[in-house]
């Protein structure tokens, strides 16, 4: 460890708007197995992996499935979320991002990817945003879903940058909790009433000058 600074980024809802993609997917599957699947039930599975976010969508249809069935439908609902990612490009990383990320490394901060995804290289690479980052930690590398701070203790780890020089954003509850219990400063992306427990929220890279960021630099 030293005394570095590294910024980790969540993928879906920081990086690109896939966060609307998984929900679609999410309601349209809910809505195949009868019952209504809201944004604002939504906003619970933000950050949680694909199986625990599928045990949150029966609870709220009142559905037991088996373990059997609960693949199907987690693979079904994964085909059709590729399916709407598919024609992503470049053009979708959201505004803003890529420059204060290149602001970023040219002060020398490390950059690292912390996502609950299992498809995160894939999308990461279908918007030619792959070779930005340091280091990748995806769901295919953690055991325990955010807000379980594995995720960002495994970047800072990669990086080799200690968990008090890291800041991380998020557009996740979950996520601002996982990086507040690894010891990291936080960033919300999106809504101070659902992400009042970040350092600083904001609505999104694009209005953000690095003066906004002194408050919370590590
Ligand atoms: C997180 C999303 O980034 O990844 C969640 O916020 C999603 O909504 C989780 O469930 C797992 O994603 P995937 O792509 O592995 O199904
Ligand atoms: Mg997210």
């Amino acid at each position: 460890m030293n005394n570095g600074q590294a910024y980790l980024f969540d993928l879906d809802g920081v990086i690109v708007d896939t966060a609307r993609f998984h929900y679609l997917a999410w309601k349209r599957l809910a809505n195949q197995l009868g019952f209504e699947f809201t944004e604002k039930q939504n906003e619970a599975l933000k950050g949680i992996s694909r199986m625990d976010s599928l045990e949150i969508v029966l609870k709220a249809g009142q559905l037991t499935l088996s373990p059997e069935e609960k693949l199907k439908y987690a693979s079904e609902k994964n085909a059709y979320y590729l399916e709407l990612c598919s024609r992503m490009t470049p053009d979708d990383v959201l505004p803003g991002v890529l420059d204060f990320i290149n602001k970023a490394r040219n002060k020398g901060i490390k950059i690292g990817l912390g996502s609950a995804s299992k498809n995160a290289r894939t999308i990461l690479d279908s918007i030619d945003m792959t070779r930005h980052f340091d280091t990748i930690v995806d769901g295919n590398r953690v055991k325990n879903s955010k807000p379980d701070p594995e995720v960002f203790l495994l970047g800072a780890q990669d990086l080799g940058i200690a968990p008090a020089g890291c800041v991380v954003f998020e557009d996740a509850a979950a996520g601002i909790e996982a990086a507040k219990r690894a010891g990291m400063k936080t960033v919300g992306i999106g809504d101070p009433a659902i992400l009042g427990a970040a350092d600083l929220v904001i609505p999104g890279f694009a209005g953000l000058k690095s003066v906004d960021l002194i408050k919370i630099q590590p």
